[in-house]
């Protein structure tokens, strides 16, 4: 018998709970025959109506200090104190499996060593894709190849907002608005649409990928506020569609370019038509090619299937640390921004003649706003970028295409 807690009783923390109960029979097959019992819930909520109401706890310490409990759940988000719940629960010899990205990206590198000197478990599947099997795959079935690149949809409530805007005309706050209701948003969604959220996600699985710790404070990142309907309309008219992407290329070199930012992407990808709260991931290796890992990316379920998936794994392999792990850097490994060049779909109200006159072989775009230019540059820097676009008298929009 597999003693569990689980830290947080929100949206994902319900989710584990309702799978624990429901697919009982199922957890204690996938745990070699043992079976997998909740004890505890921590939350500073009070739950009298809960139908098992006594397994709530406000303390934290009734969690640590139980000597049966041996795996623990932490699905209460945010960095503190989460940080220092998992840390004192990885110390005293419990494993820990968490779907908060924001914790893995900034303490991960702290926790998983902490993790593995007390040969337990620190796990974090939910923490990016959702439901979607990655980190293990990445980090297990992967592991024989260099990975040369990752370009993702890693947030599915921005996701859900651009898909909702073209397929049902709604208002950028409507589909805000509905991306809450449905439980996929952040508590402050601005971590979503600000491009936060998916910034932890590309640096957790640049970090696994890599081996080297990525600080997500060194990945340029841009988020999809200054988006409109009419660049969704633009791009839907080029064959395309408009993506908040997560991107990371691992040059031969050992430094790794990153960015977060709403990218272009041409139909014929298969990114392009991964819609609603789904995310999806495109890994290349240098052996495999490219693998892409598609399913729900946020939600109650999804997210609670890879946590619980999780705590089975943590259960059978308890004393026994997987060693998943990744080490701060020596010196910095970040590519320089310049590094990697796109093309831009740009629209200004300056004439034709001036756009050309800057930006020399650029391709226009049939025009679907009034008095405007729109078009397509050549690959350039993004400090190349820059310096053109300040010579524009005014820029209605500037997009990468995803190469
Ligand atoms: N707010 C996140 C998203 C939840 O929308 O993808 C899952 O990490």
């Amino acid at each position: 018998m597999a003693k569990v807690a689980i830290m947080g009783y929100g949206t994902v923390g319900s989710g584990v709970y309702d799978i624990i109960k429901t697919n009982a029979d199922k957890l204690s097959y996938s745990a070699n025959g043992e079976k997998v019992e909740l004890k505890y819930i921590l939350d500073i909520r009070d739950f009298e109506d809960h139908p098992e109401k006594e397994l709530f706890t406000k303390d934290f310490n009734d969690i640590l200090n139980d000597g049966e409990v041996s795996v623990v759940a932490e699905v209460m988000g945010g960095l503190h104190p989460a940080y220092e719940f998992t840390k004192s629960l990885l110390e005293s010899g419990k494993s820990v499996v968490t779907s908060n990205k924001e914790l893995v990206a900034t303490y991960g590198t702290e926790l998983l060593e902490i993790a593995r000197e007390k040969n337990v478990n620190y796990f974090f599947e939910a923490s990016v894709g959702g439901g979607i099997p990655v980190i293990r795959p990445m980090h297990q079935c992967l592991t024989a190849n260099n990975i040369e690149k990752i370009a993702g949809i890693l947030n599915g409530t921005t996701n859900y907002i651009l898909n909702q805007m073209i397929k049902s005309g709604k208002t950028f706050e409507t589909a805000l608005k509905d991306a809450q209701d449905k439980g996929f948003a952040e508590r402050n969604p601005a971590a979503d649409i600000e491009g936060h959220d998916a910034c932890r996600k590309i640096a957790i699985l640049a970090s696994l990928a890599s081996g080297k710790m990525i600080d997500y404070n060194d990945i340029d990142t841009e988020g999809i506020t200054n988006i409109t309907l009419d660049d969704v309309k633009y791009a839907s008219a080029m064959d395309s569609a408009v993506k908040l992407i997560g991107y990371a290329d691992f040059g031969k070199d050992g430094k790794i370019y990153s960015i977060v930012a709403p990218m272009i992407i041409k139909n014929e990808s298969p990114l392009s038509g991964v819609d609603g709260v789904f995310n999806a991931v495109m890994v290349t290796g240098d052996c495999v090619g490219n693998v892409m890992f598609y399913g729900k990316g946020a939600g109650k379920l999804p997210t609670a299937s890879a946590v619980v998936a999780d705590v089975v794994d943590a259960v059978k392999h308890k004393e026994r640390s997987k060693k998943i792990f990744w080490e701060k850097p020596d010196g910095n490994v970040m590519a320089d921004k310049d590094s990697k060049r796109f093309a831009y779909f740009i629209r200004t109200t300056d004439s034709a003649e001036k756009v050309q006159k800057i930006f020399d072989k650029c391709e226009f775009v049939d025009n679907i706003v009034d008095n405007e230019s729109a078009f397509v540059t050549q690959p350039m820097t993004k400090t190349e970028a820059e310096n053109k676009l300040s010579e524009l008298s005014d820029v209605v929009t500037n997009i990468r295409i995803m190469d």
